[in-house]
């Protein structure tokens, strides 16, 4: 959840760790700071509460001399309050070693107290200090930094992302990591860490992947990666797809605007190379192979917020097209609920970080239990992938606003692809009948654009509805996880209590909520679904109209029982049933960043939040 940067080289620290920061800030933002070696051999460091702006005018005051060797943090703070004293970097072996950390050490109480029993003083409230004091101490014993780095480890639990440097081993920066993200840039004379590529992508595009309990040792000419144990390990290459550019705002008013104007592009991207004549291509499903996926009996989707609500519309699709039973589960309810899963359960998890703690606690039990695991995520190099059987990457690009929005629809695109590949290997569709659907998902992208084009209509609703204190989504089938979704994004943005429901379950009890003025958007189906939910769906408006809501419809272009009956119809294309949720959701991304955005708030980093949840 803490953005993390390491760098040895001929350039400007400084210049590289500021830089990096500011990509990563989305990780965490309640702090930042950072650790030089000057050229004269001498640690400063700098560190300030609240957003990376902060330190950049406190180093604007008082400079901080450079250097060639550096580490930089940007913290969401789990132990202790986000303030100056508990901001990364920390000081070991008396102000002569510096540390940074990304994760919880879950014992860090005990060897607290092992370290004031030897002596030890504390300045901050921090878990991250007790690992600064033990490396320091260990690397008095030692005198190496990588050796000190695995004595501590050994003894740390929970999950951690280490990144430490000493004013006595110039050009050098250790890494650790168990449990929370590192990846290695590969530079010309110069190298660097990170907790995602976002850290290094302007400089370099070649990465290097560290596996769990892996330990990394950086020069300007060098990298050096062992296991816990000391054993060398040989780390995947990978090449960064995205570019400097594809990081940053575009000219976009913020992150956020930016990735949902990409939301059809995070489709077309996702489907690139998986579609051939009508045909889903999946080679990343081989690890798994197909004979497996035939003989699953059962599949357990697990994931956290918007990436769950996908795992919802993919358990419609899924089990509509291959006709195997799919649950959707939280990611932090799986593994405390004692699942009955087994070599023929496929679990697959949906994290657009691939970070999120829950769900790869949860990838580690189901690996435990048996299941083949599989894994939906859009971060290349990201743990939850790496502690997969097989992965399929939705191409969504770097998402950095909060709130997903591009990342859902690239996910459901994918779960989408995945149910029509086992529909095949399990002879449920026959190549025509995939071919009429696959003909289907590729037109998604054209009508997200189409549904683009309503942006500046919602902005004046928004607009108008600044003030509102509740608002409630309801639908049906499966509009029911879209209005789960557009209830988080209004939530989590603008900091207004929404809820979803399932449109058939008002009159059981929400319908008492419904007061003269309450807000309700509804996600109409389609007249022409054969299921025929859209009469019912009609009713449910005509009950909420009679009571004073004020009815804002997602419905389909030309349907004029919803025409005629809300206040307001934001219109999408025509789509069969399976489909239409990729096109309503849009409608709800932009509503919920114009109304925080109506009401001044920071549409990419909201109050509480970080983009990446990485302790339980
Ligand atoms: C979505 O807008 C939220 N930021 C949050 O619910 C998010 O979807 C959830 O934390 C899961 O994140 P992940 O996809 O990176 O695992």
């Amino acid at each position: 959840m803490c953005g993390i940067v390491g760098y040895v080289g001929p350039n400007s620290s400084l210049d590289v760790l500021l830089a990096g920061l500011s990509r990563l800030e989305y990780r965490g933002y309640d702090s930042a700071g950072v650790a030089v070696l000057d050229r004269a051999g001498h640690l400063g460091t700098r560190k300030r509460a609240g957003k990376l702006v902060a330190l950049l005018d406190d180093l604007e005051v008082e400079p901080l001399r450079d250097g060639e060797t550096g580490i930089g943090h940007t913290r969401w703070a789990t132990h202790g309050r986000p303030n100056d004293g508990n901001a990364h970097p920390h000081l070991g072996d008396n102000g002569k070693l510096a540390l940074i950390h990304n994760g919880i050490i879950e014992n860090f109480s005990e060897l607290k107290q092992e370290l004031l029993d030897a002596g030890e003083t504390f300045t901050s409230e921090t878990d991250t200090e007790v690992a600064a004091i033990m490396v320091g101490r260990e690397f008095r014993a030692t005198g190496d930094l990588a050796e000190a780095m695995r004595r501590v480890v050994a003894r740390l639990e929970g999950a951690f992302t280490l990144l430490v440097m000493h004013e006595d081993v110039p050009g050098v920066v250790v890494g650790a990591r168990r449990n929370s993200p590192l990846v290695i840039g590969l530079g010309d004379g110069e190298n660097f860490l990170g907790s995602d590529v976002a850290a290094f992508v302007e400089f370099t595009r070649r990465a290097l992947e560290i596996g769990q309990d892996q330990i990394v040792t950086i020069r300007p000419d060098s990298v050096v990666v062992t296991d816990f144990d000391g054993n060398d390990v040989e780390p995947r290459e990978f090449e960064v797809e995205w570019d400097a550019s594809a990081a940053e705002k575009g000219g976009w008013s913020s992150f956020m605007a930016k990735e949902i104007s990409e939301e059809p592009e995070a489709v077309a991207n996702t489907l690139l190379g998986r579609v051939v004549e009508g045909a889903i291509h999946l080679p990343e499903l081989d690890p798994i192979g197909d004979d497996v996926l035939a003989s699953i009996d059962r599949i357990v989707v697990i994931a956290c917020g918007t990436a769950a609500y996908a795992g919802l519309l993919g358990k419609y699709a899924i089990e509509k097209w291959a006709r195997i039973p799919v649950e959707v589960v939280l990611s932090h309810e799986f593994r405390y609920s004692e699942p009955v899963i087994g070599p023929r359960t496929l679990v697959v998890s949906i994290s657009q970080s691939g970070e999120t703690m829950d769900t790869l606690m949860a990838v580690k039990y189901a690996s435990q239990a048996g299941a083949r695991v599989l894994s939906i995520c859009n971060t290349q190099g990201a743990t939850i992938p790496r502690e997969s059987e097989a992965v399929i990457y939705t191409h969504a690009g770097p998402e950095v606003a909060v709130a997903s929005t591009k990342a859902f629809v690239a996910q459901v695109t994918a779960l989408y692809v995945l149910g029509l590949h086992l529909a095949r290997v399990r002879e449920r569709l026959s190549a025509h009948q995939i071919a009429e659907q696959v003909s289907e998902l590729q037109q998604i992208p054209a009508k997200l654009a189409d549904v683009l084009v309503s942006s500046e209509r919602i902005k004046q609703l928004a607009t108008w509805m600044a003030d509102t204190r509740s608002v409630l989504f309801l639908g049906r089938h499966v509009g029911y996880p879209v209005a789960l979704e557009g209830a988080l994004k209004l939530k989590e943005l603008a900091y207004i209590h929404a809820e979803g429901f399932a449109a058939g379950e008002l009159k059981h009890g929400p319908i008492a909520l419904i007061e003269p003025g309450q807000i309700v958007f509804v996600v109409v189906p389609s007249p022409r679904d054969p299921l025929s939910l859209h009469p019912k769906v009609i009713s449910n408006i005509q009950e909420i109209k009679a009571r004073g809501a004020r009815v804002i419809a997602i419905a389909e272009q030309g349907d004029t029982a919803a025409i005629a009956l809300a206040d307001e119809v934001i219109p999408i294309p025509l789509a069969p049933p399976l489909f239409e949720p990729l096109l309503a959701v849009v409608p709800l991304h932009i509503f919920g960043m114009e109304l925080a955005s109506a009401k001044g708030l920071d549409v990419d980093q909201p109050r509480n939040l970080a983009k990446s949840v990485t302790v339980e």
